[in-house]
């Protein structure tokens, strides 16, 4: 039975301690601190314009994003980690970052077809947006251009897939904010 405690958000130190604990390797962990520092970047941008996120929360949920993969690489990895976040008692806003990054949120239609449980993942708030989209652009061990992104989900999923549109549209609304 899980404690169910309250705790907010995790340190820096924590986040990286649990993603080592929960057995996530190291081209993960590689992987969420270049989504964090991305995340964290945008972040800044969006303050700097006066729109109100959470810089610290935008920090720890790119630093977790991914904490799923120490289970499952594939497209649960999102629900999955949440779920860790949630038993641990963390601060839900920052379950709800992990289990909204994924493809650049999927509609409750797709995650039913999927195998998700039945619910819209759709990100919301600014700081699932900016985790999401800091996400889609990382590849590897570097920040991609968005076309290059666009180009590389087209050739994996399909130039239908519904994906390319979400991700074009979370560009287009980033870019907005801090252009
Ligand atoms: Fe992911």
């Amino acid at each position: 039975m899980s404690l169910h405690l309250k705790r907010g958000l995790p340190t820096l130190r924590e986040a990286m301690r649990l993603l080592r604990r929960k057995g996530c390797n190291s081209k993960i962990v590689e992987h969420s601190i270049l989504v964090s520092g991305k995340a964290e970047e945008l972040a800044e941008k969006c303050l700097r314009r006066g729109l109100n996120v959470d810089l610290e929360l935008v920090r720890i949920g790119g630093l977790l994003h991914d904490l799923g993969r120490s289970v499952t690489a594939d497209v649960r990895h999102g629900v999955v980690g949440a779920e860790i976040l949630r038993e641990a008692g963390f601060d839900e806003r920052l379950a709800r970052i992990v289990e909204r990054h994924v493809g650049a949120g999927i509609p409750r239609c797709e995650a039913e077809a999927l195998g998700l449980p039945s619910r819209d993942y759709i990100p919301e708030t600014l700081e699932e947006k900016i985790v999401s989209y800091a996400d889609k652009l990382a590849a590897g061990d570097k920040i991609m251009g968005i076309d290059k992104v666009l180009k590389e989900y087209s050739s994996r999923l399909g130039s239908e897939h519904p994906a390319i549109s979400r991700i074009k549209r979370l560009h287009e609304e980033i870019m907005g904010l801090i252009e």
